[in-house]
């Protein structure tokens, strides 16, 4: 026994891997291995041999377990140490650079806008870009024959060979995002429309694709003089000081009576500060919608009565950002999106708490 005991300890001190523990361990207390067949012995033996073999193989069989345990877990040892001195890894090197995108000034002024409506209790309606004409001219007072049509530069969607209908447009302004609204809620109804509009025009101030804010406000007693609040508030929360609205009578088919609305701005060394100053800066359309629309909407002009308006938001943000040309917006050039884009945490930068 004793033999077995060292034969067996100094193998195990000795294994080199746990594979050669392995095979120590079936060889010694295996099911066939030395010290089990050496208790199978046990029961040849007289009771008196017994007491005293039988303890002493158990203690034998104990032993050598603990032994394989033990070498087994220095083994292991060994095994994360040498990995450790491969694996190591120098956490005081700089971080690889990440290249992260930016907000599109586009994107911001949009939430910038919503967010501010939102405190006057707007909500945000959306519609389809590709639009019908009914939709986008006749259901708001353009009938076929009316200049505006032509004026709008629209761009028409061909239709299949044989198919006779009027085309459908990419919309020309967000104005038909009010007739969907109106004849999907009824009235009353406050909401804002933000979204890409198309028109075929190419120049400094002007891109075939481009963003308005279409407003919409009905109610019983909704006047001129809510309108005026509303947008001055508006101008107030987005460029951060108070601005003067000035309205200019004007034409659309869609409002009656109609306003052009100009904020007070200056002009230094080519720059426009808005806010103050003697000079004066068109920014948006706007007028008490015209009994057709209403109707058009579903909507009993006798009973109700509201405003509307239509803001370019491309306008405003090249002047709240101090952006010169409109094209650089839509020409993906990193560099500018580096230079004028958000960051991802930005919070919209809007004067707080909108009077009421
Ligand atoms: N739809 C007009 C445009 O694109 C803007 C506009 C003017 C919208 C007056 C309105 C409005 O709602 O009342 O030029």
């Amino acid at each position: 026994m004793e033999e077995l005991r060292q034969k067996y300890i100094a193998a195990i001190s000795e294994a080199a891997d746990e594979g050669a523990l392995e095979a120590l361990r079936v060889q010694a207390v295996g099911k066939k291995g030395e010290v089990s067949l050496k208790m199978r012995e046990l029961g040849k033996m007289t009771p008196e041999e017994r007491k005293v073999a039988g303890p002493a193989l158990n203690a034998l069989k104990d032993e050598i377990n603990s032994a394989l345990a033990a070498k087994k877990a220095a083994l292991a040892d060994v095994a994360l140490e040498e990995r450790l001195k491969e694996e190591w890894l120098d956490v005081t090197l700089p971080s690889r650079p990440t290249r992260r995108g930016t907000i599109h000034p586009i994107s911001q002024v949009t939430e910038e806008v919503t967010a501010i409506f939102a405190d006057m209790g707007f909500a945000v309606a959306e519609g389809p870009q590709v639009e019908d004409d009914w939709h986008n001219f006749d259901a708001l007072n353009i009938p076929g024959h009316h200049p505006a049509r032509a004026e709008m530069d629209t761009f028409y969607m061909a239709r299949a060979e044989g198919d006779n209908r009027p085309p459908n447009v990419l919309r020309t302004h967000t104005s038909p995002v009010q007739i969907r609204s109106m004849l999907k809620h009824g009235a009353p109804i406050r909401i804002i429309c933000p979204g890409r509009v198309y028109r075929c025009d190419y120049d400094q101030t002007h891109t075939p694709m481009f963003h308005q804010v279409e407003g919409l406000a009905i109610g019983k007693d909704i006047s001129m003089a809510n309108l005026k609040w509303t947008l001055e508030e508006f101008f107030s929360a987005f460029f951060g000081t108070h601005v003067e609205t000035r309205f200019r009578a004007s034409h659309f088919p869609f409002t009656e009576p109609s306003a052009e609305v100009d904020i007070r701005c200056s002009w230094e060394g080519g720059t426009v500060k808005v806010g103050e100053g003697d000079d004066w800066l068109e920014v948006l359309g706007s007028g008490m919608v015209h009994p057709k629309v209403l109707e058009a909407g579903g909507i009993d002009p006798e009973q109700w009565q509201g405003f509307a308006f239509g803001v370019g938001i491309d306008r405003i943000a090249m002047l709240k950002y101090g952006i010169p040309d409109l094209r650089a917006f839509f020409d993906s050039d990193l560099r500018w999106l580096r230079h004028y884009g958000f960051g991802a945490l930005d919070v919209p930068t809007i004067r707080g708490g909108v009077s009421r």
